[in-house]
């Protein structure tokens, strides 16, 4: 079998890119090793910056997303319950998109014209630096792709990344001593906009994903099974973190979907090796604070869709030499934010009450000054 590029995984960067890749006439085929209802099944980031947006109309995925999606002009940030709001609209001129990273993953889905394979088995890259070629298992038997151009969009525990000589990756990591147990729920949000709140107890978020389907997290610590938490515990919790009169709107029901996840900051260098390019979490972790992940693997995978294409249809490599540079420049500025949104807003045990007192500075900074704020909103809605 041929084709121009091989894509490896079926995420929000995969089928994305392959959907730009076919729109321009490029052949390209998906290998992704689990079914799509599993993939479809995992809950995870909820809010689009408006370039994501763009992207998603510029790849035809974008219809229900703007029949379904909630525009957000400002959110919520509380600090032991006082109340701060963030008006983008007034701040920088800009909105996001409420819209869960399941929908996108299904309008993307559907749009899709070329193959995708799924439960592809001991996916495995070769020869990247010449004539690249992939094989993998289905129903017990081995396949062959040659290709032009591999795209290792396969998350941060994919097999592209792992193919690579450690010494021709540098890595830059940060783990956090506490992860996300988030809640899906079928009851109104409690609020029009999120909610971003740091207490004593820990870090709490109110998201939402419909007018009748809300996303709550809270902080917890690495090692903490979500056995351990019943609903009901975890909408005591929640309630002790939110300002009292949140606490009190707040619908409960049983939990459609409890899962608990890791926070890490993470990047490798470079995005490129010979004919195999590394793109969204492949490439690197944000924590999920500044709400970063998904847009950070939609921009990459823009650029290296119109790289590609340059390459494959007008004979240049200006676009695929220069994918890694400028990707880093725009991953690092999110990296930044992520860090920052995080650091603000969690409690972390080692750094005790001075820490705490450098916090709340940080939150008054922001309450009284609108250049500060404007800071944030520009960085949350997302840098060009
Ligand atoms: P992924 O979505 O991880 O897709 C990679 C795909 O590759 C997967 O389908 C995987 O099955 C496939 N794959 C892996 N290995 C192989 C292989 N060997 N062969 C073939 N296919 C393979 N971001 C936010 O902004 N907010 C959040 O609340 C948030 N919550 C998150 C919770 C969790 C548990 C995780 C893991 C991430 C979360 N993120 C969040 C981050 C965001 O979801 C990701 O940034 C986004 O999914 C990145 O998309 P991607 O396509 O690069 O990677
Ligand atoms: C959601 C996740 C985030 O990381 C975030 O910053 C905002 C919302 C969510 O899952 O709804």
């Amino acid at each position: 079998m041929r084709t121009q590029v091989v894509i490896i995984g079926a995420g929000p960067a995969g089928l994305a890119l392959g959907r730009l890749l076919e729109q321009a006439g490029v052949d390209a085929m998906i290998l992704e090793r689990k079914s799509a209802q599993y993939v479809l099944g995992r809950i995870r980031a909820g809010v689009l910056e408006w370039g994501s947006v763009e992207l998603l109309d510029r790849a035809g995925a974008g219809a229900r997303m703007h029949a379904e999606g909630l525009v957000h002009h400002g959110t919520a940030l509380s600090f032991d319950g006082d109340r701060m709001h963030i008006d983008f609209t007034d701040l920088v001129g800009k909105q996001v998109m409420v819209y869960g990273q399941t929908e996108v993953t299904r309008d993307l889905m559907d749009i899709r014209q070329g193959t995708t394979i799924y439960e592809a088995e001991d996916v495995q890259l070769h020869d990247f630096d010449g004539q690249p070629w992939v094989s993998y298992t289905k129903d017990g038997t081995t396949h062959r792709i040659d290709c032009d151009f591999i795209a290792g969009c396969d998350g941060y525990h994919g097999v592209s990344r792992a193919s690579l000589p450690a010494s021709a990756v540098s890595t830059f990591e940060r783990v956090y001593p506490f992860g996300w147990l988030g809640v899906l729920v079928d009851k109104p949000p409690v609020d029009p906009e999120l909610i971003y709140a740091h207490h004593a107890r820990g870090f709490a978020l109110c998201s939402q994903r419909s007018p009748t389907r809300s996303r709550y997290y809270v902080q917890v610590a690495a090692d903490e099974k979500v056995e351990a938490w019943s609903d009901t515990r975890f909408w005591d919790e929640l309630r002790r973190r939110l300002d009292p009169q949140t606490a009190e709107r707040i619908e409960t029901g049983p939990s459609i979907e409890k899962s608990i996840a890791p926070l890490r900051s993470f990047v490798a260098e470079p995005l490129r090796f010979g004919r195999l390019f590394l793109a969204g979490d492949a490439a690197h972790i944000v924590p999920p604070t500044g709400a970063k992940g998904l847009n950070l693997a939609l921009g990459d995978v823009a650029l290296l869709g119109d790289a590609l294409m340059e390459a494959l249809q007008e004979g240049s490599d200006a676009g695929i030499d220069s994918y890694s540079v400028r990707a880093l420049q725009r991953i690092w500025k999110a990296e930044r934010f992520s860090w920052w949104m995080t650091s603000l807003l969690h409690v972390f045990p080692e750094t005790g009450d001075f820490g705490r007192r450098i916090q709340r500075a940080e939150f008054d900074y922001l309450m009284g000054s609108r250049a500060a704020r404007q800071s944030l909103a520009e960085n949350y809605v997302g840098l060009p």
